[in-house]
């Protein structure tokens, strides 16, 4: 493939997506805010954003099918893991750590339960969309569980009979309140980050990278 316009992946509509384009609205990029088409033109730098699901983002980057990426540290660990596990390339840099998109990954347990620590929680199912992270969290505290993988509804598994606990994101806490449920340990916090594939760039794309960094700076420092 020929050399091109610097590829940006950002998460087509969910909790950053939004903050995703002011961001890179206030680094000076020119977007069509109502053109949500999965590929899209900046109109004043050779720049493409590309929208996508958030969990496609780390891999996009890992594999040097986009530049950049922006998306929360708990998908991109995710998909590290996940990809550690199976010997798949799994290298990235991180240009920036942002201002957004705070949550932390959780355990959580009927709101009734007596929870004392991880061992409570041994022989349990665990419902789950994050199930290398789980695996990490509960091998280091040495209690067995086994997993139940769920792409959305986590928190409806308990209720639903078809987990003792879930491992989700919160971030209100208003999920887990609405069906019953206690965060009971925080296994990771989390934040939307700026990532760069090690693929290397042209002088110039890496120019444009370099020069949208020190932008990026000053929009969250001016906000800080
Ligand atoms: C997360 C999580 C819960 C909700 C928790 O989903 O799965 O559903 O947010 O937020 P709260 O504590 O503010 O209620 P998210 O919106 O990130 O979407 P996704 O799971 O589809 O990626
Ligand atoms: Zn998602
Ligand atoms: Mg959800």
């Amino acid at each position: 493939m020929t050399q091109q316009r610097l590829r940006i992946a950002i998460q087509k509509s969910g909790r950053l997506a939004d903050e995703c384009q002011t961001l890179l609205k206030g680094a000076g990029l020119k977007l069509n805010l109502r053109d949500q088409r999965l590929l899209s033109h900046c109109q004043n730098l050779p720049i493409d954003i590309l929208r996508v699901r958030d969990d496609d983002i780390p891999g996009l980057v890992m594999d040097g099918v986009v530049d950049l990426g922006i998306v929360g540290e708990n998908v991109l660990e995710e998909e590290r893991l996940e990809r550690q596990a199976m010997t798949r390339p799994a290298e990235f840099t991180t240009l920036r750590r942002l201002d957004f998109g705070g949550c932390r990954l959780s355990l959580a347990v009927d709101k009734d339960m007596d929870y004392t620590g991880p061992a409570s929680l041994a022989n349990t199912r665990i419902a789950t969309s994050y199930p290398y992270l789980l695996a990490q969290f509960m091998n280091q505290a040495g209690v067995p569980f086994s997993d139940c993988m769920l792409k959305g509804s986590v928190e409806v598994a308990p209720r639903a009979g078809l987990a003792d606990a879930i491992c989700d994101l919160v971030s209100t806490g208003a999920t887990l309140e609405a069906n019953g449920l206690k965060e009971c340990e925080v296994m990771f916090r989390s934040k939307a980050t700026l990532i760069q594939s090690q693929q290397p760039l042209s002088d110039a794309n890496q120019e444009l990278v370099d020069k949208l960094l020190t932008r990026i700076n000053g929009v969250i420092q001016a906000r800080e």
